[in-house]
């Protein structure tokens, strides 16, 4: 399946799938599809090129619904990525109900899209913000969240998967023990929704945020799920054409029910349209396989780098296609720079989690993150170069 990436073709070694994964010739022939041949607005017209529009869009919807199991393509809103999701579920529904003296759960290890803006509602409501604490390996465990609830704790706001450590937290379990205490769970599943399997229902997910470029979809879309009694009391934060049903001069307005309360102005037709397209291209490689790929390529990796003796990994344990390390007395951008030069791309950095460097005492680190098209090959050419002798004076 190489083949179906354009940028496979290219000298290139890609290993910063966390950030975005490379697109398959079917996303470009989908949005090409839709700039030559129907490219009218959606949910608007009454002519046969804007019904196809409307179609095709609300057949992505479908699409997703069945991907991650939700109950109703009602709960499913298209937004533009996991961090808009998210900020639509924290100002459209927790401002609405939480008050001041709620508990707001998060951990240390989550990305700026799941913190900052719980930041920000903690300032407007006096909302109280804790963390549960991580685990000798970085990660989340029933145990520890057991010890952080109070009476007060009212939402727990966690990664499915974290982006740095790329452990997989038990949100089954924590989901479970959360509703019997009457909390609310959001997942932000921008690093798990790609990668493993997520049932909605089975897991019980109340709010579920995640982005399409992370899974080889396009920029520029991502999907808010939530249960329908949650979304039937959400309100939206952004108001104009297509989420209104009437208004009137004296300010008296009607607003549709969500989805479509939560999709205003013209949707990224052609993103979403490709996306559906792209998650059925997923549902042929199979979720399972790859996983499986992700985390023989991972155990690949380990085992390679643990030869060198300079190169300290921070997440042997997790288990997603994810491997964290620094080389020593190496700064961690400089290693990318170098990698760069032999045209292998990582992600150096704090990795948008940037209080993670309290627990793992450091602030910068080298991210290799996989995704199915990757291969051992790839790996090996990594290898050679951080066992490079002549490192540092490459650096220097
Ligand atoms: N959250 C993305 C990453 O981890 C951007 O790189």
């Amino acid at each position: 399946m190489r083949e179906d990436f354009p940028m496979l073709k290219k000298d290139i070694i890609y290993f910063d799938n966390g950030a975005t994964t490379l697109k398959p010739n079917i996303l470009i022939e989908s949005l090409k599809d839709y700039y030559e041949n129907y490219s009218a607005n959606a949910h608007r017209g009454d002519y046969d090129i804007s019904l196809k529009v409307d179609t095709m869009y609300e057949n992505t919807r479908k699409i997703i619904k069945n991907f991650i199991n939700a109950k109703k393509e009602s709960e499913i809103a298209f937004t533009s990525g996991a961090t808009d999701s998210l900020n639509k579920i924290i100002f459209g529904y927790f401002r609405n109900t939480l008050k001041e003296n709620d508990e707001v759960l998060l951990t240390l290890s989550e990305h700026a899209s799941n913190i900052l803006p719980w930041f920000e509602l903690k300032d407007e409501l006096n909302l109280n913000i804790n963390y549960i604490p991580l685990d000798e390996n970085y990660e989340v465990t029933l145990e520890n969240l057991k010890k952080v609830i109070t009476p007060n704790t009212k939402v727990i706001s966690i990664a499915h998967t974290t982006n740095v450590v790329g452990d997989i937290r038990p949100i089954k379990e924590i989901i479970e023990y959360a509703h019997k205490n009457n909390i609310l769970v959001v997942i932000d599943g921008a690093q798990s929704v790609p990668h493993i399997k997520v049932d909605v229902q089975d897991l019980d997910i109340d709010f579920l945020a995640f982005s399409a470029h992370k899974m080889c979809g396009p920029t520029g879309v991502g999907v808010l799920y939530g249960k329908e009694e949650l979304l039937n009391n959400i309100k939206p934060i952004i108001f104009g054409g297509g989420m209104n049903a009437s208004f009137d001069y004296d300010g008296v307005r009607i607003y549709k029910e969500a989805p479509h309360l939560l999709e205003a102005g013209t949707p990224n037709i052609a993103d979403v349209i490709a996306f559906g397209k792209i998650v059925e291209y997923i549902n042929n490689i199979g979720i399972e396989n790859i996983h499986k790929k992700e985390l023989e390529l991972k155990q690949y990796l380990i085992e390679k780098l643990e030869q060198n003796k300079n190169i300290t990994i921070y997440n042997k344990n997790s288990k997603s296609g994810i491997v964290t390390f620094n080389y020593k007395d190496i700064f961690a951008q400089d290693l990318a720079i170098y990698l760069n030069k032999y045209n292998i791309c990582v992600r150096a950095g704090n990795h948008c989690a940037k209080i993670l460097k309290e627990e793992l005492k450091v602030k910068n680190t080298c991210r290799v993150s996989f995704y199915f098209y990757n291969t051992k090959e790839e790996i090996d050419k990594l290898v050679e170069v951080l066992n490079n002798k002549k490192i540092k004076e490459e650096i220097i």
